[in-house]
């Protein structure tokens, strides 16, 4: 049944979308929108919107999304007309009466499915009848039995072409409707309409609610495409649909991964091998409706791929498609099969923990970014990894999303400096944050803080969490000369830079969680740091501006020494100028470093 459009328009008119979602999500007003906790995935921050003058809801991590009436069929569990009787009493409007053309668009719809139905009936009993044996022997050669093509609802299209349209026809579907879903196709010269699948074995592609929308064909014997798949239809467009959809869906929902695969066979195999969140795309490479499709029902499903040179070409062209849409936690792993292998062939050869493996394996999209930028450019030239600098950041700036793009471009600078140290043994950043601004002109031994100056600045994060902002780059800058504890300062970072709301018993939580119990109960129980554990947040933080002054100083000195040295050496005027310059700053006093 569909109601005039008028009517709804008033209803979505007289009902605040805040006020629908308000009365059963927590929301606070956000300029002029309103925010709250998403109903329809778990999250920890609220990435769930509503906007009343647009009239929808909108959520930034699964992608829910709709206006008030989409809203309460979601959450509550309600059909159409359910949610709008509901939301018509509370608004105090009458539900009308049904408009007569709508009420036959939808019927039309409900026609369409119900003839796709039909014809799948159609194809599986014919894979049963006597014409269905060459079928029947394929399937037994692929080592799929009889169980198997029930539970997939596997058929065979006959070769002969007037049987499927006959029978159709027979039920009452109009030659019309049944050319509409792509089963007919009609010659030009006026003859009959024939059978769009002929003598092929039938895979039938089901929508998210689990019903037969399209079909795809696989050839058995003879010439033609191997396949050939439904065309697009009122009830099935192609690129917004996958293979395996309401099955994974369930799945995922079980918490199974959800896994992107090429063909119909190789879904078939990975279910049977118990990878129950297996999907295919229809014969395309994914596309981006697709990948929105998979985040509604998982983070981070895996894309697979072959293992040759045309797998990892795909795989690249899945990241460029990828790279614009990532959003905070919303991504894809990359798996990469053994070459000449697709999961069938994998599973059929060495079995499930074969596909396991590979799906252990995985990378995440940043590696494959780093992996495709480093074959891309001569590393062995200055020029060579300044362009794969310029690279990185060429794709990193793809990214939508703010926050995911600086994340990327953190990434991608800490890969190229464990891997290029811009200084010899890896100090980061050490040009642009020299407290003289003249130190880059000449390569710098790496600075390593003391020891026990080291406990005492892990101890302040730890005591004092709230300071991580302020000091992040000098803590990502110095390095510890004991593996344990620069580790710790390692984990110390990745944890608040994750979670910036950590107090201190939240970070050492993390941090035991991360295997550092030992390291930090024995930090803490060292004498010389009691004082800054006990010391105020204003204290510490004038403690740790102390360290590094006192550390900038020092740098200061040694460059002074060295440009003297070089002055020395080979006397010109530029060297003796900066000897000097350098001299009047180590002059100074350390708190006067930051401004010369
Ligand atoms: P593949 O050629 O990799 O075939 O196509 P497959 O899935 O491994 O099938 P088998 O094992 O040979 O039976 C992967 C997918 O690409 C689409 C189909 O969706 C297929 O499942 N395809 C392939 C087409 O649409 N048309 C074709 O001609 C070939
Ligand atoms: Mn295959």
């Amino acid at each position: 049944m569909t109601l005039p459009p008028a009517f709804l328009d008033e209803l979505r008119t007289r009902l605040p979308v805040s006020e629908i979602v308000g009365q059963r999500v927590r929301l606070t007003r956000a300029g002029r929108e309103h925010k709250g906790l998403c109903p329809f995935h778990k999250e920890k921050t609220p990435s769930f919107t509503v906007n009343d003058d647009k009239g929808f809801f909108h959520c930034f991590g699964c992608g829910a999304h709709g206006d008030i009436i989409g809203f309460v069929m979601q959450h509550d569990h309600l059909a159409f007309m359910d949610a709008v009787e509901q939301l018509a009493s509370q608004a105090g409007m009458q539900v009308p009466a049904p408009d007569p053309r709508a009420t036959a668009e939808a019927e039309r719809r409900k026609g369409l499915h119900d003839l796709v139905e039909s014809a799948c009936a159609f194809f599986q009993d014919a894979l049963e009848a006597p014409p269905g044996r060459s079928a029947r022997d394929y399937l037994r050669g692929r080592g799929l039995d009889g169980e198997t093509a029930r539970r997939f609802r596997l058929g065979y299209a006959p070769a002969e072409s007037g049987a499927l349209i006959k029978h159709l026809k027979d039920a009452g579907y109009e030659d019309a409707a049944i050319e509409a879903v792509g089963l007919s196709r009609r010659p030009d010269d006026g003859r009959a309409p024939y059978s769009f699948f002929r003598n092929r074995l039938m895979f039938p592609v089901s929508d998210r609610r689990d019903r037969v929308v399209a079909f795809g064909g696989r050839l058995l014997d003879g010439d033609g495409p191997k396949y050939i798949n439904s065309p697009d239809s009122p009830i099935f467009h192609k690129g917004q649909m996958l293979y395996g959809l309401a099955r994974a869906n369930k799945a995922a929902g079980r918490g199974h991964g959800v896994i992107v695969a090429e063909g119909y066979m190789d879904v078939i195999a990975l279910v049977r091998a118990g990878f129950e969140g297996a999907v295919a795309p229809l014969g395309t490479a994914v596309t981006e409706d697709q990948l929105r499709l998979l985040w509604r029902l998982t983070d981070t499903p895996t894309l697979c791929f072959d293992g040759d040179e045309a797998g990892r070409r795909a795989a690249w062209r899945a990241i460029e498609r990828l790279l614009p849409m990532l959003q905070p936690d919303k991504t894809s792993r990359i798996a990469f099969l053994p070459d000449g292998e697709d999961p069938d062939s994998l599973i059929a050869a060495q079995g499930r923990q074969a596909m396991k493996d590979v799906l252990g394996a995985t990378v995440t999209v940043a590696d494959l970014v780093w992996r495709q930028e480093l074959t891309a450019h001569a590393l062995e030239t200055p020029e060579g990894r300044a362009g794969l600098r310029a690279g990185l950041n060429r794709q990193a700036d793809r990214i939508g999303d703010q926050t995911v793009r600086d994340y990327y471009r953190k990434d991608f600078a800490a890969r190229l400096e464990e891997k290029f140290p811009w200084r010899p043994g890896g100090r980061r950043h050490s040009n642009a944050r020299s407290p003289t601004g003249l130190s880059g002109a000449r390569p710098r031994r790496p600075r390593s803080a003391d020891l026990n100056l080291a406990k005492v600045l892990l101890a302040t994060i730890l005591g004092h969490p709230a300071l991580f902002a302020e000091v992040e780059e000098e803590l990502a800058e110095t390095r510890i000369p004991d593996r344990s504890l620069d580790a710790l300062r390692g984990d110390i970072i990745l944890s608040l830079s994750t979670d910036p709301t950590l107090d201190s018993n939240g970070l050492s939580a993390h941090l035991t969680a991360h295997g550092h119990e030992s390291v930090v109960s024995r930090l803490m129980s060292d004498d010389r740091v009691k004082p800054v554990l006990s010391a105020t947040l204003e204290e510490a933080r004038a403690k740790w501006a102390d360290y590094f002054a006192h550390r900038g100083h020092e740098r200061a000195r040694a460059d002074h020494r060295r440009a003297w040295t070089d002055a020395t050496r080979h006397e010109t005027q530029e060297s003796r100028d900066r000897a000097k310059q350098l001299g009047a700053i180590v002059a100074r006093r350390p708190e006067n470093l930051d401004d010369p």
